[in-house]
């Protein structure tokens, strides 16, 4: 595995072997991310972390990962704090970027942001979601926490639920997935579904994913609920956001007719798609 100045842009850039290498990488990270033993690999280095969408999580991940690691951290959150404001280009503000930095962390509103960045930096691009796009950085985190849980990925029964249309975060798992084996099930209405163009990709890549609207067809097989938040700031309309808020609920209720090992998983945030009566089970 020699990720050495490689972008990571879209999760289909690694290999299967290249994920399996990180996910080891990542357990023998485990206690130098709680704190535990100490390294200071980066020191010197300079990561630029550019998040012009929300973020609690990934954005936080970045700066403790870097800082745990001794590198220090520039970052941007809002672009009207940028001189995109005055009109520059992403472009130009990507090639600024990595003349300070050693690396940069970009989320931004557009599907293919990390990519067109990537093209005008000469030191790697790490997508940290774009648009309705990817995330794969998240994707590695899913498998890593499957992984944990289950021991193998190969073979699991794993239903994606929810906005699978807006979700970055279930297209570059799905992708994974399929390179991983998993037998999957795409729940979500009908408007919401898994985008024809990436279920075509699966089916090219062996993948003959089951689509259903009904949760209640799919928790009693699956060994992984992985649950998504219904995305009300991507739909153009927000009468049809209004038709579909709401549509799936995980509560305890539902988890009784589940496997006694099935994991309830979601990349956060969540708004009511899982009770939180839900965290205190062995399902979360
Ligand atoms: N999972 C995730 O991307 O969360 P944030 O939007 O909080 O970064």
């Amino acid at each position: 595995m020699d990720l050495y100045q490689k972008d990571v842009v879209s999760i289909m850039d690694f290999s299967k072997d290249d994920i399996e290498g990180i996910l080891d990488m990542a357990e023998e990270m485990v206690p130098y991310a709680k704190g535990e033993k100490i390294k200071r690999s980066l020191d010197g280095k300079i990561l630029g972390n550019l998040f012009f969408e929300p973020s609690t999580r990934t954005k936080l991940s970045f700066e403790s990962a870097a800082y745990r690691l001794g590198c220090d951290v520039i970052d941007v959150s809002e672009m009207s704090m940028t001189s995109m404001a005055k009109g520059e280009t992403l472009a130009d503000t990507i090639k600024i970027v990595d003349a300070y930095c050693d690396v940069t962390v970009l989320r931004h509103p557009y599907e293919g942001a990390s990519k067109m960045a990537a093209k005008f930096s000469d030191h790697p691009v790490i997508n940290a979601g774009d648009g309705a796009g990817s995330h794969p950085t998240q994707t590695l985190l899913d498998l890593f926490t499957m992984k944990r849980s289950k021991g193998s990925i190969d073979g699991l029964n794993i239903a994606l639920v929810g906005d699978l249309k807006y979700g970055r975060t279930v297209h570059s798992l799905a992708d994974a997935l399929t390179m991983f084996g998993a037998k999957l099930t795409f729940v979500a209405p009908e408007s919401l579904q898994m985008p024809s163009d990436i279920v075509d990709s699966l089916r090219r890549k062996g993948c003959e994913p089951y689509q259903t609207s009904k949760l209640e067809e799919v928790v009693g097989s699956a060994d992984v609920l992985y649950v998504t938040r219904i995305q009300r700031e991507r739909f153009p309309d927000p009468a049809e956001y209004q038709k579909v808020a709401g549509t799936y609920r995980i509560d305890n209720k539902i988890l009784r007719e589940a496997k006694s090992d099935l994991i309830v998983m979601h990349p956060l945030p969540r708004v009511d798609e899982i009770a939180s009566e839900v965290d205190g089970t062995e399902h979360a």
